[in-house]
């Protein structure tokens, strides 16, 4: 009797295990995608509808840091930047370069210090007020437009939201260009 009914459960017990082992599975992969498509769609409607009720807390992109890793608390900085001169951050996988506008605001743009040439990085020289490329010469205005070639587009740009008292940088593409041409000295 013991022998005919062994097998059977036994048979019952690997179905079981096999069935909770995809099972676990499954949900290992699901609940985070599952989280993922769910912060995917927030930021989609955030992004749309900023003032949405559900946007309230909703924190976009990534927290600027200091080159100490502190974040960076906004009025402390505007206390201390000037217009015109760009302020580097870190958060992004390269540093940003933040803008202070005439009315001492922080603009809702930032500058990736990334030649459009070839890709190097530019380096702000405050001494001319200028972006330049170590690799083949280019300069750009404090605004990151082109002041002298071989690169013929402006460096590129991320969005800047300050909220909850925090300056979170958020990746952006390629689009209109809020900087407008440069204007001729
Ligand atoms: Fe900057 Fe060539 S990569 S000028």
């Amino acid at each position: 009797m013991k022998n005919s009914t062994f097998p059977k459960n036994r048979r019952q017990f690997l179905i079981y295990m096999v069935a909770g082992t995809a099972g676990t599975v499954a949900l290992g992969w699901l609940f985070p995608n599952l989280v993922k498509s769910q912060e995917t769609e927030l930021e989609t409607l955030c992004s749309l509808f900023p003032y949405n009720s559900r946007c309230r807390n909703y924190l976009p992109g990534v927290q600027a840091i200091d080159n100490q890793g502190n974040p960076i608390d906004p009025p402390s900085l505007l206390a201390k930047a000037v217009p015109g001169i760009p302020v580097e951050l870190e958060g992004l996988s390269k540093p940003t370069y933040l803008i202070i506008t005439e009315k001492h605001q922080i603009a809702p743009y930032g500058i990736r210090p990334v030649c459009t040439h070839l890709g190097c990085t530019v380096d702000w020289k405050s001494e001319r007020n200028r972006f330049v490329c170590p690799c083949h010469g280019s300069e750009y205005d404090a605004m990151g437009r082109v002041e002298k070639g071989p690169a013929k587009r402006p460096l590129p740009l991320v969005t800047v939201v300050v909220k909850q008292n925090q300056i979170r940088l958020v990746d952006r593409q390629p689009g209109v260009d809020p900087r407008g041409s440069r204007s001729s000295n």
